[in-house]
């Protein structure tokens, strides 16, 4: 592990990290509702959000239900607590990893994505009068088209998302996201994996402290509106890795140190090759029957 990384996320005494169950669905959901407004994609993408509370409130809780009931392995949620004494516990911060690569349930997947694209999304997002709904698709198209440029075409399945990241404001700049991101950064080390993300200003300060890459900046932008968000697309990848390790030495990251994504059909193309799988003595994802507790630190 990279020094720096790991002086970053040393655990706190204070603080402990588990893997979230529906039974933390609410406190997720205040945390959540207290910091992601501190992201500007949130009111780029739910510009009514004041006038309409109880929508954000009721769809959010929806989502966040989908990733701790999900049964087939794509999500998962991990919670930091905050222990001031030894018997009480409260959750300060949580973290949404899609983890499908490391799963291998593709057919499975495929399918559920199709009827989640299908069946939830539109009337979901028709229904909501907190959001935009031609920003919210430019937002699924823009993170979903540069996940596949940006990183599925680097990466294939050898890389993992962190998908959401928040601290409650309270409780921000004491070490919560480090560890949590620590946590994924252990993994990604164990099954020599890189992490994607795309970051937020806030977190993209934490991520490249951690070790990410920054790789290109992401618009999110519907045609003819003035409003846009920018979203850096940054990779960790584990030291040692045959892969990149660095903005210097990725060769995407100075083919396409700016991209420029307004909606679909994306304009840039990377002619870059696929990365090897994991090195000799990696663990392997069939070994890991428990995310959780699988890669010790
Ligand atoms: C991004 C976010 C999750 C970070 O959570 P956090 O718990 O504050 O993260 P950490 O405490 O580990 O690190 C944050 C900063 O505190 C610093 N820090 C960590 N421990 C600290 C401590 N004990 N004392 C003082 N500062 C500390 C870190 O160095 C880091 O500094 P930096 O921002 O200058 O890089 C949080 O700011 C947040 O929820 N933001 C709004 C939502 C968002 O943007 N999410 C990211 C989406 S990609």
């Amino acid at each position: 592990m990279a020094p720096i990384a790991k002086a970053l996320f040393q655990p706190s005494p204070r603080l402990s990290l588990r893997r979230a169950s529906v039974a933390d669905l609410e406190a997720m959901l205040e945390i959540a509702l207290a910091a992601l407004p501190m992201d500007p994609q949130w009111d780029y993408r739910f510009p009514h959000r004041r006038a309409y509370p109880s929508d954000t409130r009721k769809y959010t809780r929806m989502r966040y239900r989908e990733f701790l009931e999900d049964q087939n392995e794509r999500w998962v949620v991990m919670l930091a607590e905050h222990r001031p004494a030894q018997d009480s516990r409260e959750p300060v911060a949580f973290a949404v990893w899609e983890i499908k690569n490391i799963r291998k349930q593709k057919t499975v997947q495929i399918q559920l994505e199709k009827n989640l694209n299908v069946l939830h999304r539109p009337p979901f997002r028709q229904r909501r009068r907190d959001g935009d709904c031609k920003r919210m698709q430019a937002w699924t198209d823009t993170t979903s088209a540069s996940k596949k440029l940006l990183f599925d075409s680097q990466f294939g399945a050898s890389h993992f998302q962190l998908q959401i990241l928040a601290t409650h404001p309270e409780f921000q700049r004491r070490g919560a996201g480090g560890q949590l991101v620590g946590w994924g950064i252990q993994l990604a080390q164990c099954l020599n994996m890189a992490i994607s993300v795309f970051a937020s200003p806030m977190g993209e300060r934490l991520y490249l402290r951690l070790g990410f890459v920054s790789v290109a900046s992401v618009f999110v932008n519907v045609e003819k509106e003035l409003e846009s968000v920018v979203l850096a697309a940054m990779v960790y990848v584990p030291s040692g890795s045959s892969r990149p390790s660095s903005r210097k030495d990725a060769p995407m990251a100075t083919e396409m140190s700016l991209i420029r994504l307004v909606r679909l059909p994306i304009q840039t193309r990377s002619a870059q090759g696929s990365f090897q799988g994991p090195a000799s003595g990696a663990k392997t994802r069939e070994n890991l029957d428990d995310i959780g507790g699988a890669c010790p630190a």
